[in-house]
C-alpha cells in the first residue's frame, strides 16, 4: 500500500474512532473478568477464536529455555523502544522489543519494518557477536517449533475435520479461568477445570501450511514508566500496548503469545496486579470486552481470523513483563529474495558494463522506465531507509544483514544512474512530443513521490526524538549526499529534475497548441 492511502486509511480510523467515543459519551463500555457471570460463555460465544494453553501444559524445559532466552536478550541489551510512525506522527513504543525470525524475513508495523536477528535454520548459517544470542535465538525456534506442531499438526490433518477437533482438544484449551488472577498457583499448578475448546471446524482450512516465521518479544518494566496510557472505552486500566489489529499477517493466520513476568522469588504469593490480555471486537460497543488474565508461562492464541474481527491490547500488571508473539508475516513483498528479485528484474535494463561517463539503457519503453523508477522507491523507501532508520542496532548482535544491505546499495546506486538515463532518455529529439509527455506523466509522479519521501526520512531523521537517542542506535539518514558530489549520478534533492519536467510538459503542451 503506498503511504498516501496508508494515511487516507489512518485518517478515517481515527474519524470513525472519535464518532465511536463521541457515541460513548464519556460513558465506560461493560467488560468481563474470570469473576465476573456470564464471563465463560461471552468468550465462547464472541471471543470463540481466542484459546489459552495454560503454563502447566507446556514442557518444563521450554519453560526454562524461554525464560533464560529473555533475560539473557535483555542483558545483552537487544530491546529498543521502536521510534514508529503513528499517522505522521513519530512516537516511541511503550515496550521495548526485539525481533527474531526466518533468515531474510522482514516484519512491518506501524510504518517501521523490523529487520530480524536470523534464528538458525537446516540452509543457514547465522554468526552471533555473542553466544548468549545465539542461545536465545536457538530457544525461541525451538519454542517456536512447538508452537507451529500445536498449531501445524491440527492444520496438516484438517483433511479429517473430527481429527482437529481431537487434537485441539488435546493441545488447546479454554479452561475455566474463574479467579485465576487472584489465585497464588505458580507454574506447576494443575488446571481447576478444562472445558471443551471453542473449534470452527471449517475456518481451520484457511492456515493451511501457516507457520510462524518470527517473533515480535516485547518487554516492559511498568516501574521505569513515568506515564502510560489508560485503555479508553472501558476502563480496563493502563496499558502497555494500546488497541490494534497486528498488521503485516497472512490473512487468517494464527498468533501465539507467550507470557512471562519475572518476579522476584519469594514474592510470587503476594497479591500483585497481573498482566492481562484486552479483546474487543472491532468497531462494536454492544460486545462486552474480554480480559484475560496471564500467569507466568502461559500462552495464548488468536486463532482464525480473530486478529481481524477483534482488537487486543495489553493491560499492565505490576512486575516486569517479557512476551513473545509468534506470527506468520505476510512474506509477499518483505523478503530479501522479494527485493533481490526487483532490483534484479529492474537492473537488466542496464547495458552489461555500464559505468557513470559511459552507460546506456537496453529498452526505453515507457511501461519498463516506468516500473525501473518504481523499484528504486521501493528499493530505498521500503528497505534502505527503513533499515538505518533504525541506526546501527542490527548489525551489534550479528552481521546477518550487513552484506544483503550492501549489495541493496550498490544495486540502488545502480537504480540512480539510470533515472539519469531515464531523464536523457525523454529529452531524446527523435522522440513525438506525445511520446515525451505520456513518458513524463507517467514518471513524474514517481520522482515526486521519491522527492517527498526523501524529506519525509530526512525530517525523521531530525526530529527531537531521533536525536535523543544513543549515537549507535540513532536514526541515520542514508543514503544520504551534499551537491556536487561527482560519485552521485543525481542530486538528493530532485527540486529542480522535477521542475524541468515540469516545464517540459508545459513547453510541450503549448507547442502542440500553435
Ligand atoms: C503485540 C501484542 C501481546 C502481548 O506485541 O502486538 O499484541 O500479550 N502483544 O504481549
Ligand atoms: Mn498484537
Amino acid at each position: 500500500m503506498k503511504r498516501s492511502e496508508r494515511a487516507e486509511q489512518d485518517r478515517a480510523k481515527e474519524i470513525k474512532k472519535q464518532k465511536l467515543l463521541h457515541q460513548l459519551g464519556g460513558q465506560q463500555l461493560p467488560y468481563l473478568t474470570p469473576k465476573d457471570e456470564g464471563f465463560q460463555l461471552l468468550w465462547k460465544t464472541k471471543y470463540t477464536n481466542l484459546i489459552l494453553r495454560e503454563a502447566n501444559k507446556i514442557p518444563f524445559d521450554l519453560h526454562v529455555q524461554m525464560q533464560r532466552a529473555f533475560s539473557s536478550l535483555l542483558q545483552c541489551g537487544c530491546f529498543f523502544r521502536d521510534l514508529v510512525n503513528i499517522r505522521g506522527k513519530d512516537v516511541f513504543t511503550a515496550v521495548s522489543r526485539v525481533i527474531i525470525g526466518n533468515p531474510g524475513c522482514t516484519y512491518k508495523y506501524l510504518n517501521t519494518r523490523l529487520f530480524p536477528i536470523p534464528w538458525q535454520t537446516i540452509l543457514s548459517k547465522i554468526t552471533y557477536s555473542q553466544e548468549e544470542i545465539a542461545m536465545s535465538c536457538h530457544a525461541l525456534k525451538e519454542f517456536n517449533n512447538y508452537l507451529c506442531s500445536i498449531v501445524g499438526n491440527d492444520v496438516v490433518r484438517s483433511e479429517d475435520s473430527k481429527v482437529i477437533g481431537e487434537g485441539l482438544e488435546n493441545n488447546l484449551v479454554q479452561p475455566d479461568l474463574a479467579n485465576s488472577c487472584e489465585s497464588e498457583k505458580g507454574i506447576e499448578d494443575p488446571l481447576t477445570s478444562v472445558e471443551e475448546p471453542p473449534v470452527q471446524k471449517q475456518s481451520r482450512h484457511k492456515a493451511v501450511g501457516a507457520l510462524f516465521n518470527v517473533t515480535l518479544l516485547n518487554y516492559m518494566d511498568p516501574k521505569t514508566m513515568p506515564y502510560l496510557k489508560e485503555e479508553p472505552y472501558f476502563g480496563m486500566g493502563p496499558m502497555a500496548v494500546g488497541w490494534h489489529h497486528d498488521e503485516s499477517l497472512v490473512a487468517g493466520s494464527p498468533v501465539a503469545v507467550y507470557n512471562y513476568t519475572s518476579s522476584d522469588p519469594g514474592t510470587i504469593s503476594d497479591k500483585k496486579a497481573c498482566w492481562r490480555a484486552g479483546l474487543k471486537v472491532a468497531w462494536d460497543i454492544d460486545t462486552p470486552g474480554l480480559v484475560l488474565p496471564l500467569q507466568p508461562g502461559d500462552c495464548y492464541f488468536m486463532m482464525d481470523d480473530l486478529n481481524m474481527t477483534h482488537q487486543h491490547c495489553v493491560l499492565v500488571g505490576d512486575e516486569p513483563r517479557f512476551s513473545s508473539t509468534h506470527r506468520v508475516a505476510e512474506e509477499g513483498d518483505s523478503t530479501l529474495d522479494y527485493v533481490f528479485g526487483r532490483t534484479e528484474e529492474a537492473v537488466s535494463n542496464l547495458l552489461k558494463g555500464s559505468t557513470l561517463s559511459n552507460a546506456s539503457l537496453n529498452s526505453t519503453e515507457i511501461t519498463i522506465l516506468k516500473k525501473t523508477e518504481e523499484i528504486h522507491n521501493e528499493v530505498e523507501f521500503e528497505w534502505l531507509r527503513q533499515y538505518w532508520f533504525q541506526g546501527r542496532r542490527y548489525a551489534k548482535f550479528t552481521d546477518w544483514w550487513c552484506k544483503p544491505i550492501e549489495k541493496l546499495e550498490e544495486d540502488w546506486k545502480q537504480l540512480e544512474l539510470m533515472t539519469l538515463l531515464m531523464l536523457k532518455a525523454v529529452e531524446d529529439d527523435r522522440w513525438s512530443s506525445e511520446k515525451r509527455r505520456d513518458a513524463i506523466g507517467s514518471l513524474l509522479p514517481i520522482l515526486t513521490e521519491r522527492q517527498e519521501l526523501r524529506q519525509h526520512w530526512k525530517n525523521r531523521c531530525q526530529s527531537k526524538l531521533a536525536k535523543s537517542l544513543p549515537a549507535d542506535d540513532r536514526p541515520m539518514c542514508h543514503p544520504y549526499w551534499e551537491e556536487g558530489d561527482l560519485s552521485m549520478p543525481l542530486p538528493f534533492d530532485l527540486q529542480s529534475t522535477i521542475a524541468h519536467l515540469e516545464e517540459i510538459v508545459t513547453s510541450t503542451g503549448i507547442e502542440e497548441h500553435l
